[in-house]
């Protein structure tokens, strides 16, 4: 039996930092772990310019620990009026490293998000000649779609026709939670790839809707039925290049969570590959946590590996049922439980 595990240093292909205080409080839960993230850029106001994401990346690299080495690679809000000259003079700049298309409404922060994906085609033509990855939300918004179909609709509606008109640019299908995604992701180019977080591999929808609703399980796009988490389960643990790690890290205090109208998002960050190893583990596929976890996203990226390591190690591990954040409580994932790997370090 395999007790202890040494990778390369992962990184983290989907990350929410948000700002100010909060900010503060979580980026040296993610510079921990991880050497890079992905930093999604739904702020209020949304980071939607070069200035605003250069801006944006020196207030994240003040917040890095002294000593940590932590680099946070910036993408760019899509609006139905993005320019893209801006964006690609942002992606030449090295400032952004890939653009996220929100569908209007989709989730939290995206209200001015893109209202008909057709609308940004010049701006993705644009991106495809110049390398510059999609990142998408894949969810329709239509309010006659059940919340449950949304992703699998979206595909329908939308991403088949935004890969076949532009066949050579880069895509990452964020934060994927249905067999149809996989099974979409699997039957495309190279160029199509999909992040999977860790909830999603842990949990489907009864963990949000039975024993009394569960807001801390809630997150978007919701838990699917559990022929989807196996599904998933399955593509993350492969070995297949077209998964890998995502966190979709998304803190929000305790009391915006627990409330009447409750906000969508796990924060994923502190435990975050102690959850995921977990899953290798559980699935006899712990040699293929590496690829997951530090290959398959540089490589999909561009970019290089990073030449570090960490160690995870099998151990008891008592996740704090909640944890200081500005000046407040939030919610850990797995907040209250016991994991069975430790993050050495
Ligand atoms: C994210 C957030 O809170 O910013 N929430 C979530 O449930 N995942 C937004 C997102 O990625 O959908
Ligand atoms: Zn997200």
């Amino acid at each position: 039996m395999t007790n202890t595990l040494t990778i390369r240093r992962p990184d983290d292909w989907h990350l929410h930092f948000r700002d100010g205080e909060v900010m503060r409080g979580v980026v040296p839960y993610t510079a921990r772990q991880f050497a890079r993230a992905i930093v999604m850029p739904n702020l209020t106001p949304p980071v939607t310019t070069t200035e605003l994401a250069a801006a944006y990346r020196e207030r994240i690299l003040a917040a890095v620990p002294e000593g940590v080495d932590f680099t946070p690679l910036m993408t760019c809000y899509l609006t139905d009026a993005t320019d893209p000259d801006d964006l690609a003079r942002g992606a030449n700049e090295g400032v952004f490293t890939a653009a996220k298309l929100y569908p209007a409404n989709a989730t939290t922060n995206s209200a001015s998000g893109v209202t008909n994906v057709e609308t940004i085609y010049p701006v993705l033509e644009r991106m495809e000649a110049e390398g510059i990855v999609l990142c998408i939300h894949g969810e329709v918004t239509d309010a006659d779609i059940d919340v449950f179909d949304r992703e699998a609709e979206f595909i329908e509606r939308h991403l088949r026709a935004i890969v076949a008109n532009f066949p050579k640019l880069k895509v990452v299908f964020e934060h994927i939670t249905t067999s149809d995604a996989v099974e979409f992701v699997k039957a495309s180019g190279p160029n199509v790839a999909a992040t999977i977080t860790p909830q999603h591999l842990h949990i489907n929808r009864n963990a949000m809707l039975v024993g009394g609703i569960q807001p801390h399980n809630y997150c978007l796009p919701v838990a699917k039925r559990e022929t989807h988490r196996l599904a998933l389960r399955a593509a993350a643990t492969s070995g297949s290049a077209k998964f890998f790690l995502g966190t979709d890290s998304a803190p929000h205090l305790r009391g915006d969570k627990e409330s009447a109208c409750g906000c969508a998002g796990i924060f994923g960050a502190p435990y975050a590959l102690e959850s995921y190893v977990t899953v290798f583990d559980q699935e006899g596929a712990l040699e293929h946590f590496e690829g997951f976890a530090s290959l398959h996203g540089p490589a999909f990226y561009g970019l290089p590996v990073n030449e570090s390591s960490v160690t995870l190690e099998r151990a008891e591990v008592q996740v704090p049922a909640e944890l200081d954040l500005a000046g407040s409580t939030i919610v850990p994932w797995h907040g209250g439980q016991t994991i069975g790997w430790r993050f050495v370090g």
